[in-house]
């Protein structure tokens, strides 16, 4: 089994997830398949400092503007996908299905073929064109899962934080992590 995950960075504010999620994966010895909005990618910069070149070896960064990337294609296998941050403007795009640029048809790609695809909105507060787009998502198949982490786990900072909900993306996958401690019961 391959052990390759795509993973779509969009403009939303955020880009810490995409940052701590990437770092995880790669350090567990998975691929990360990036793709990057270019507002996602400045806004990477601009809240991180992190730029193209300071990724780890096994991020392989294909190109939004690059429709001949392998993730065009169903026929290229990955375990699925995470947009993280996902923008309005993404959320919208991939509701409509749209592949005009690498991210959204990846996401098409992952939806027609089956394949898990967890989106992590980040905006407040929602308008109804974002709720409708969710809903619409969601019923073809995607998980939604908001950039809202829980307290339970008695965060100490926002590092914390940030983990609670790349350890619930990565729960998605079934892929094991001690992120944060889980809620076992009182
Ligand atoms: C600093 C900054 C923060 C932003 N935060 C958000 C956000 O949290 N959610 C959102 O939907 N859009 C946000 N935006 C607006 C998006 O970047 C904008 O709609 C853009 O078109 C998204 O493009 P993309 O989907 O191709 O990444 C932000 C823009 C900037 C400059």
């Amino acid at each position: 089994m391959s052990k390759n995950l795509v993973v779509g960075l969009t403009g939303a504010s955020g880009s810490i997830y995409a940052q701590t999620l990437i770092n995880v994966l790669a350090g567990m010895d998975w691929q990360v398949e990036l793709v990057m909005s270019p507002t996602g990618e400045q806004i990477l910069t601009y809240e991180t400092g992190i730029t193209r070149t300071s990724f780890p070896e096994n991020v392989h960064i294909h190109e939004n503007t690059n429709l001949f990337s392998a993730l065009a294609s169903g026929s290229y296998r990955t375990q699925g996908m995470v947009v993280i941050p996902c923008s309005m403007n993404t959320l919208g795009l991939m509701a409509t299905g749209t592949g005009e640029h690498l991210l959204a048809r990846a996401a098409q790609v992952t939806l027609k073929e089956r394949r898990p695809l967890v989106v992590v909105p980040r905006e407040m507060p929602y308008n109804i064109i974002h709720l409708e787009n969710m809903l619409r998502l969601a019923r073809a198949g995607a998980t939604i899962m908001p950039a809202s982490p829980g307290f339970y786990h008695h965060p100490k900072g926002i590092q914390d934080l940030v983990n609670h909900v790349v350890g619930r993306v990565l729960d998605q996958f079934g892929i094991e992590h001690t992120l944060f401690e889980r809620w076992s019961g009182q």
